[in-house]
């Protein structure tokens, strides 16, 4: 069983995908996390805007999805790879076809013979277009600029909202406007709007949309 979750920025998808991930007993994938430990690579690196240098860094790249986080050279990044520096580069690096190339395969490859939730950008139209279940999860921008800043808060981290509300349009149009497996809604994805909805209330809906295609 494929489950795919894509949508913009902020939108939930994490959060819901996760929990889908225990109620369900599958195993979850973060695959925006994998662009971020790319970014975070060629931050680390100084290599930002060298297009050569990151594609060549790719042969490379050493990095881990464990259960209890994610790795870049063996060393647990998973509080770094969600600052604000990288969320502001994620989008450039994430638009070059090589990357994805290479994400992409990783992400089938996790994915054999194993019942899998993922979420992204690119699921149901392109890593996985036969999912048995796609769901695109949209919100408000404001709404999910609000959620994604008491996230940050909540972590500890010194960010002003609008910087934050900002930083998603951005990626929203990088990301739906690029040449590779741009962000746009799988034409027989399910479009759940959560702005006014509380994460039980998404789960739910979710998981009848997940009981209705499979019976
Ligand atoms: O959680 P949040 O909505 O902030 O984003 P994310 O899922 O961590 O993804 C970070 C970035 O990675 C996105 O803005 C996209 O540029 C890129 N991404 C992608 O291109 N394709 C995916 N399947 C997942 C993420």
């Amino acid at each position: 069983m494929i489950i795919a979750i894509d949508g913009p920025a902020g939108s939930g998808k994490s959060t819901i995908a996760k929990l889908i991930a225990e109620d369900l007993e599958l195993v979850y994938l973060d695959t925006g996390a994998m662009y971020r430990l790319v970014t975070l690579k060629a931050l680390n690196d100084g290599i930002l805007g060298n297009l050569d240098k990151i594609i060549k860094m790719l042969d490379n790249l050493n990095i881990d999805i464990k259960e209890n986080g994610f790795y870049l050279d063996d060393i647990d990044v998973s509080e770094e790879i969600r600052k604000p520096v990288v969320s502001e580069n994620v989008s450039d690096i994430a638009a070059i076809r090589e990357v994805r190339e290479k994400m992409v395969d990783l992400q089938r490859k996790f994915s054999e013979s194993k019942n899998v939730i993922l979420d992204g950008r690119d699921i149901g139209t392109v890593v996985f277009p036969n999912a048995d279940v796609k769901i695109f999860l949209v919100a408000d921008a404001k709404e999910r600029a609000n959620r994604r800043y008491k996230e940050l808060v909540a972590k500890g981290e010194n960010v002003r909202i609008e910087e934050i509300y900002e930083n998603i349009l951005k990626r929203d149009e990088i990301d739906s406007t690029r040449k590779e497996s741009p962000l746009k809604k799988a034409d027989n994805a399910i479009e759940v709007d959560t702005t006014s909805k509380n994460i039980e209330e998404v789960k739910n809906e979710i998981l009848n949309i997940i009981n209705y295609l499979n019976t």
